[in-house]
């Protein structure tokens, strides 16, 4: 990251989440608008966020870089809080069987999937890992991306489980990356070849090492599914993980029903994720226990899966965040417009809804509604302006990319 800047951007219009933990319910429809705003950040954090107005005279600020947003609206940073942004290989081919009627597992059944890679990963050195992501970073950060989350997982053995740990912090540390980046270990990803047929004892292998990651992710995630690893074996991983301080997140209910949403409420997860097939019971449970429901709907459309319920679980008082799910098999994209789009057309969120999913509930799935997701004082001063004076356009511009300026902790990227 860069050092935090100072700025002041002015003639803008403010639109924003307000809080600092997630917005359930009917709640994540309400954004607070200001007209004639003005944000200074001090040093990456919001010491104003109001009317220019009432913005009071400081001999300090008269000097700080300034912006003009020429009456745009500026918006919180968004959060991509779920991703699998480092990863050796490509895998276009299985993208065409898919075209042409494979499923997602049957091919990762064969050997392929995750799998291939697995292999691609453990081949590559860290330093092309942290090159590759590195691109997608820049691309994420035009779409105003100012934090994402990225996931281990593609190694499933502990030494290239630790690169890909590794390429994340020195991504996190490149001064030239200008976006946060929050690691999670996913270790669970798939049952690696010498496991076969041993989800358990694969699970009890991870837990054995799982100190040796400790520090260097701040989620423990597993991919609970049917064949994959079911829910006692997600159970019990999960439960060693949280005595060993990791937060906890879920793949749940990507691909059948299985009880990954349930899952989550009965530990106090910090996100369940995906839940194309979640249950109404799943849902419920997730509502009582405030389990933020990250969505994805760039991996439904790729899947051609149905989307989330996403209404269900809002109007059954659910957190819902948006995210990306930026990986090389089941969706290779990370368009922050496509995801509000499909969100908007297909999944019936509002405008409203969708930008508090994609701000201070992604930022909430990263256990980080504190820091970041709104523009208010005390916040990060990760900041978006679009090339508009009307937030409504988000959706509209069907899958272009109307971010004129992304701001991360006060540095224009
Ligand atoms: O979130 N389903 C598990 N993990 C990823 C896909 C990973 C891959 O296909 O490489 C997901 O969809
Ligand atoms: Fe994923």
């Amino acid at each position: 990251m860069k050092a935090p800047g100072d700025l002041v951007i002015e003639n803008i219009k403010i639109v924003t989440p307000i809080g600092n933990e997630a917005l359930k319910g009917e709640a994540m429809d309400h954004l607070k608008v200001i007209q004639d705003g003005c944000i200074v950040i001090e040093k990456g954090i919001i010491t104003y966020a109001g009317k220019k107005d009432s913005l009071p005279s400081s001999a300090t600020i008269s000097n700080f870089p300034r912006v003009n947003g020429r009456g745009n609206v500026a918006l919180p940073g968004f959060v991509d809080s779920h991703t699998h942004l480092i990863f050796g290989g490509f895998r276009p081919d299985e993208f065409e069987w898919r075209l042409k009627g494979d499923t997602y597992m049957s091919i990762m059944e064969r050997g392929g999937g995750i799998q291939s890679t697995v292999n691609a990963t453990k081949e590559a050195t860290k330093d092309e890992l942290v090159r590759k992501a590195k691109w997608f970073l820049q691309s994420m950060s035009k779409m105003g991306v100012t934090t994402v989350e990225a996931k281990s997982g593609y190694g499933l053995d502990i030494d290239t489980e630790l690169k890909m740990l590794e390429a994340i912090s020195c991504l996190q540390n490149d001064p030239d990356v200008g976006i946060e980046i929050i690691p999670t270990f996913l270790g669970a990803h798939a049952v690696p070849v010498d496991y076969k047929d041993d989800a358990a004892g694969y699970v009890d292998f991870i837990i054995k090492n799982l100190h040796l990651f400790k520090g260097k992710a701040k989620f423990c995630d597993v991919f609970c599914e049917k064949n994959v690893f079911e829910i006692e074996d997600s159970r019990r991983l999960l439960e060693a993980a949280a005595k060993e301080g990791f937060k906890i997140k879920l793949h749940a209910d990507e691909i059948v029903q299985l009880g990954g949403a349930e899952l989550s409420a009965e530990l106090g997860a910090t996100s369940a994720d995906h839940l194309l097939h979640v249950s109404d019971e799943g849902i419920h449970r997730m509502a009582k226990a405030g389990v933020v429901a990250t969505l994805l709907p760039l991996t439904a459309f790729a899947l051609r899966e149905p989307y989330a319920p996403a209404r269900k679980f809002i109007d059954n008082g659910c957190a819902v965040a948006l995210a990306t799910d930026l990986n090389p098999g089941s969706c290779f994209s990370g368009s922050i417009p496509l995801t509000i789009a499909l969100a908007c057309i297909y999944m019936n969120m509002t405008i409203e809804e969708t930008i508090t999913a994609l701000t201070l509930n992604g930022a909430a799935a990263l256990d980080m509604a504190e820091v970041t997701g709104s523009l208010e004082k005390g916040k990060r001063g990760d900041v978006i302006l679009l090339e508009s004076d009307n937030y409504k356009v988000l959706p509209y511009y069907v899958g272009m990319n109307c971010v004129s300026m992304t701001i991360a902790q006060g540095n224009i990227l």
